[in-house]
């Protein structure tokens, strides 16, 4: 028996839609499993290579995959793990939900347990923590995860077809612990009403294409003035990016990534203009130019 299945990466957040909105990414990390061999074997290709695969016992896909037979009260199998990972580990894309929905879905094929979405995304929160990143990571496109009682719901929708993004990838990683730590406990009635005027503004403009009030849309007053000192190059790589014609930019998650979204009438013009913009501005950010992924997560 074998199961096959990748997971995308996302954006959370998107500006000001703190612990709420995702957005699924066209850029995968995948979880292959095979059943025999002398117990567990694991290997790694991609980002991580070399890195994730020293410790079985610490590795997140193992650890979720044990997870899972545990909770089906079974002993897990014999297995061969392989990952194949193409989302940057620690950056703000979602990497770790990438990982934790990949595995558990494998599981679920492997063991025959049947699981829906539903169920693989109540789990994976669990594991994972956030259900921004993991609404995106299983059902694909924009989602807003919201709480409900005990348990996190979701509602999925499509963003706009005329609207591309940019995710600006730094060479360096930033810890999501590190970057919740920044953020007080407490915010004010007025940044609460800013961020709810800003989340409605923008999920419009993703819905409609019409960005015109998404540059407002796009800014925050509950994570992002908190995380900007840990972000020193966050300006020079918001202003490269709309200098070079996107709407506005947003820290990814929770940073370092900073990402911007545009009209694809540009799109040409933005990818031509953006690395040099970021390379005048001394950043040595990678600009990765990605489609929305529609699926979430799926099995070969
Ligand atoms: N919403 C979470 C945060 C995402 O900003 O901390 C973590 O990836």
């Amino acid at each position: 028996m074998a199961a096959t299945v990748k997971a995308p990466a996302s954006s959370a957040n998107l500006g000001p839609g703190f612990d709420t909105l995702g957005l699924a990414l066209a850029l995968y990390n995948t979880v292959e499993l095979e059943e025999g061999g002398p117990g567990l074997e694991l290997s790694v290709t991609g980002e991580g290579e070399g890195v994730l695969d020293q410790r079985p016992e610490e590795n997140l896909a193992v650890t979720t995959i044990d997870r899972f037979y545990a909770g089906l009260g079974r002993a897990r199998p014999a297995l061969r793990v392989r990952m194949d990972n193409r989302v940057p580990l620690a950056r703000g894309l979602g990497s770790s939900a990438a990982t934790i929905v990949a595995a558990l879905a494998a599981a679920n094929e492997l063991s025959g347990a049947g699981f829906s979405k539903d169920r693989l995304f109540g789990l994976a929160v669990d594991i994972e923590g956030h259900a921004d990143n993991v609404a995106a990571a299983v059902y694909g496109g924009l989602t807003i995860a919201y709480r409900q009682g005990e348990t996190f719901q979701v509602r999925r929708l499509g963003p706009a077809d005329s609207i591309g993004g940019v995710a600006m990838v730094p060479e360096t990683s930033l810890s999501t612990a590190e970057a919740r730590a920044a953020l007080p406990d407490q915010v004010s009635r007025e940044s609460a009403v800013f961020n709810v005027g800003r989340t409605a503004l923008l999920v419009e403009a993703l819905l409609t294409g019409d960005l015109s009030a998404a540059g407002a849309g796009l800014e925050d007053a509950l994570h992002q003035p908190f995380r900007r000192p840990l972000i020193v190059d966050f300006d020079s790589a918001a202003q490269a990016a709309i200098e070079a014609g996107a709407v506005g930019a947003f820290i990814s998650g929770a940073g370092p990534t900073v990402a911007a979204f545009y009209d694809r009438a540009v799109e040409a013009e933005i990818k031509a203009a953006l690395p040099a913009a970021l390379a005048a501005a001394g950043s040595k950010r990678r600009a990765l130019f990605l489609d929305v992924d529609a699926a979430g997560v799926v099995t070969d």
